[in-house]
């Protein structure tokens, strides 16, 4: 399996909890596509009082990575957006074209609190869908009000929402709960497209047996599909769920 396309990565150093070095950023890029990634989007946080990242020093760190690493064998095409955090900020960041969706614009990544679904969220979500920008939603199986049920979780699937399954999840890296959570949403079939949500290069070979993982409980074309043709297709403004 390759060709894969990850929405979600954390390798711009110093920004946020990811890497904190551009040799580890590099090493990031290069461990995820000798796993079969032909293409990254790094998502650097978004969250106001604990990462207070703004679009246009996200592009300057974004472009001094890429140009810094041209001359790198072994990477994958690099790409930027962000994980933003569903406050009452981010939705005046959205309003004021300020936030930074994946590249060509269709769509963006949104995380929520980790035990609690906003009530103001449906808006927010209306609001983008208004504007043609489609929200993708980081590791629903990792919110405690979805450890053991899905249903919070119906209202926003029928307004568009993109769950984005976080790959080491499956292998238990956050624990008990969103691994058994992440295995009953894939047999519901949730998951729109899957991602890495990689932090450090130590955690490639942890995306490697979730990759493993996956394809055990999907099998191979249902593995690729959400590794590459269908984050490939939220790109294009094209996720038909
Ligand atoms: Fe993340």
């Amino acid at each position: 399996m390759s060709g894969f396309v990850d929405l979600h990565s954390h390798y711009i150093p110093g920004v946020d909890d990811g890497v904190r070095s551009h040799a580890d950023g590099v090493a990031l890029c290069q461990g995820l596509a000798a796993l079969g990634y032909a293409q990254v989007v790094a998502t650097p946080h978004i969250r106001t009082a604990m990462f207070d990242n703004r679009r246009g020093d996200l592009e300057a760190r974004f472009a001094r990575f890429a140009d810094q690493s041209a001359g790198e064998t072994g990477m994958p095409e690099l790409g930027l957006g962000a994980e933003h955090f569903c406050d009452d900020v981010f939705i005046g960041l959205f309003e004021r074209g300020e936030a930074l969706p994946y590249p060509g614009g269709k769509a963006l990544l949104i995380e929520l609190p980790s035990d609690s679904i906003p009530l103001a969220l449906e808006q927010q979500v209306f609001k983008m869908n208004v504007r043609g920008v489609r929200p993708v939603l980081a590791h629903p199986e990792r919110y405690s009000p979805l450890f053991r049920r899905t249903h919070a979780l119906d209202r926003l699937l029928n307004m568009g929402v993109l769950p984005l399954l976080d790959i080491m999840s499956l292998t238990g890296k956050y624990g008990r709960w969103p691994r058994r959570a992440s295995e009953r949403m894939l047999e519901e079939g949730v998951y729109y497209a899957a991602c890495s949500d990689c932090h450090k290069p130590e955690d490639v070979p942890s995306v490697g047996a979730g990759i493993e993982r996956l394809r055990e409980l999907v099998g191979q074309e249902e593995a690729q599909a959400l590794l590459g043709e269908h984050p490939r297709a939220i790109l294009r403004g094209e996720a038909e769920p």
